[in-house]
């Protein structure tokens, strides 16, 4: 679909990617940017309209539907990461935060706005998701089980918003240079590269973007992913916490 001219909701753009969408949406022509956050005052771009939205608040979520009635590009960006292995982690409130950010946020968004996409002509969902999609880093355990919901819920939105024209595309991506991955020292994907690839993506019509060579290596190796995949992670996890003697 076209960006140009088209209004758009991005969750989550304050900062971080979110922010890197929206300003890749109007740098495209979009007309109007919504910014869906949970602090309005944290919007510092004059150009975004900021729009009360914690995804996890059914109430704030269906305002946002009431109040956003124009939108055609519906982008999923909020997301939440708690380091939370799943056994290691003290409590499960990091998994269950994760599940309700990343997974009931992201269906709530989807289940509010189909009817809004609808009656403006289809257009389109993204939603974010990651290589953790696929394959569990495991002191990051629990967020990778939200992605993996929430990349089969985008499997199942697509099926069944494809009869009313919406284009549904999963973004994933291994780490970008945002607060999120800011305790992780690699190379990381700089976000308006993320948010570039986004909007060719919308523009094309393609329903899935891999953002980099690591997240496209783990999709071609998930039917080899216990042989393949998970010895290092195994070896990584083992070197940081080794065996106690009896
Ligand atoms: N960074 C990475 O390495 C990486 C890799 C792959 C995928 N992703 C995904 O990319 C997306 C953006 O992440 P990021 O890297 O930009 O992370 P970030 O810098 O931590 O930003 C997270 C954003 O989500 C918002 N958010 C969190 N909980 C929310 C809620 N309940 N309601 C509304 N907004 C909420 C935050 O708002 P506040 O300012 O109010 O906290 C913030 O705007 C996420 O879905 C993430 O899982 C990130």
């Amino acid at each position: 679909m076209r960006i140009q001219g088209a209004v758009a909701l991005v969750t989550g753009a304050n900062r971080g990617l979110g922010r890197a969408f929206a300003s890749a949406l109007l740098d495209s022509g979009a007309r109007t940017v919504y910014a869906g956050v949970r602090d309005p005052s944290s919007v510092t771009d004059p150009r975004l309209f900021p729009v009360r939205l914690d995804v996890t608040d059914p109430g704030q979520v269906a305002a946002a539907a009431a109040q956003c009635g124009d939108v055609g590009i519906l982008i999923n960006n909020a997301g939440a990461m708690r380091a939370s292995p799943f056994i290691g982690a003290p409590t499960t409130d990091g998994a269950r935060n994760e599940m309700e950010v990343n997974y009931f946020g992201m269906l709530s968004l989807c289940r509010e706005f189909a009817p809004v996409l609808e009656r403006n002509g289809g257009g389109a969902i993204v939603n974010m998701l990651s290589a953790a999609s696929w394959v569990t880093p495991t002191a990051t355990g629990s967020y990778a089980a939200s992605k993996a919901a929430a990349w089969s819920l985008t499997n199942g939105v697509r099926v069944e918003l494809h009869s009313q024209g919406t284009l549904v595309i999963a973004v994933h991506a291994g780490f970008i240079d945002t607060e999120m991955a800011a305790r992780v020292h690699v190379a990381k994907l700089d976000p308006d590269d993320v948010a570039r690839l986004t909007m060719a993506a919308i523009e094309s019509g393609t329903e899935e973007v891999l953002a980099d060579d690591e997240t496209r290596a783990i999709k071609a190796a998930l039917p080899t992913a216990l042989e393949t995949l998970y010895p290092p992670i195994q070896a990584h996890w083992d070197e940081r916490h080794p065996r106690r003697s009896s």
